[in-house]
């Protein structure tokens, strides 16, 4: 089968700043893939390559079996066929949101996309319902919380229903709760009951990489230092402890999958016994490195500032005719990721539907 992402000896440097550095990797369709790696290893530059929003300065990449170039989005019939194929949730969500409301936020893709108004209507309020975003649905986005931005970030793209969905760091400041409601709701809609549909998602949290991927790629300086099946991935502890995946890394531990459990002994009662107590310190090991992993997360403050769109920490300004002028350039620089739809008469449809 034609992979979603094929990639070959891709580079990408930020001015000078290596990001990628000779990335080769496909991309199945129809699985769960989750990118690993450590600050900086270059997983928000992976992603943003997928979705085109910046192109390498050397090697191939190709979606779908089609070259992903500046060129083909210089057609724009191919570039609207992408974006509806494909939706992209930054890590930093303020990138994303510049309607005036959440309600409008969620409407704003169907709306460019010419969804009838009931149909945006019913979809909008399932997202809200999905989503735990009712008592938001009539504020502003740009004065939520990080983890409800994140939200209503994750919903104004999901609402589209796309058959490949980029997540960069999809649970990044959810609170345990949210974070297993995205889980949830990840695992229904790129589960077994929608085979046809793909989703890549970069993250730090092994607890829902372990629940959703099963496809897990683990990049290390701009390259690729282990892809394949999630649990054979997840089994290479010193691995993911250089990728700074878990704690302890003194620099010398060898790649090694963990020795096999020794096969069960013929005695049932004494090996039953014995089991457990194997059983138990494994389990024990595991959740003080995942405890040490979650105080670092706790103390972790914010998320990077994402390159190549609009200023992550701006905000829109006090006068009515300045924040009239943010909103129209936030409109212009995040809309093409969106949908890739013309924007200009969506902006103006959509107030027809927010106030009827
Ligand atoms: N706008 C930028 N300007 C210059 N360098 C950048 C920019 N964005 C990222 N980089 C650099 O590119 C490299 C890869 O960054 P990237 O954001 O892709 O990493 P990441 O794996 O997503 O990290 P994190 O886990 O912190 O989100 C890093 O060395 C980073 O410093
Ligand atoms: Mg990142």
């Amino acid at each position: 089968m034609t992979p979603a992402f094929e990639l070959q000896g891709v580079q990408f440097a930020y001015k000078g700043v290596p990001a990628l550095n000779g990335l080769d990797l496909t991309l199945p369709l129809g699985r769960r893939t989750a990118l690993l790696g450590a600050n900086g290893s270059g997983k928000s530059t992976l992603l943003r390559l997928l979705d085109g929003l910046q192109f390498p300065a050397a090697g191939r990449i190709s979606a779908f079996g089609t070259p992903l170039t500046e060129a083909m989005f210089t057609d724009e019939a191919a570039a609207i066929a992408f974006r509806r194929r494909v939706g992209f949730v930054f890590q930093n969500p303020e990138v994303q949101l510049f309607c005036p409301s959440v309600f409008d936020e969620l409407a704003f893709g169907p709306l460019q996309l010419h969804w009838p108004k009931e149909r945006i209507r019913a979809r909008v309020a399932r997202a809200i319902a999905q989503f735990g975003l009712g008592p938001l649905a009539g504020r502003p986005p740009h004065r939520l919380s990080g983890g409800e931005k994140k939200r209503v970030a994750l919903a104004s793209v999901l609402i589209l229903d796309p058959e490949v969905l980029l997540l960069d760091e999809p649970t990044a400041a959810l609170d345990p709760q949210a974070t297993d409601d995205i889980a949830a709701l990840l695992e229904t809609e790129f589960g077994a009951r929608n085979p046809g549909r793909t989703l890549i998602f970069s993250s730090h949290d092994l607890d829902l990489v372990a629940r959703i991927a099963d496809h897990v790629v683990v990049l290390e300086a701009g390259k690729v230092a282990a892809a394949g099946p999630a649990a054979e991935v997840l089994a290479r502890t010193a691995l993911l402890r250089r990728a700074r995946l878990l704690p302890g890394f003194d620099g010398t531990a060898p790649d090694r999958p963990p020795p096999p459990i020794a096969p069960a002994p013929i005695a049932p009662a004494r090996s039953a016994g014995r089991q457990m107590r194997h059983d138990h310190r494994l389990a024990v090991a595991v959740a003080q490195d995942l405890g040490v992993m979650r105080q670092c997360r706790a103390r972790q403050s914010g998320v990077s500032t994402a390159s190549g769109g609009p200023s992550d920490r701006s905000r829109p300004p006090a006068s009515t005719r300045t924040r009239s002028a943010w909103r129209a350039a936030r409109l212009r620089s995040c809309s093409a990721a969106r949908t890739g739809a013309p924007v200009a008469c969506a902006w103006a449809r959509k107030s027809a539907i927010t106030s009827s």
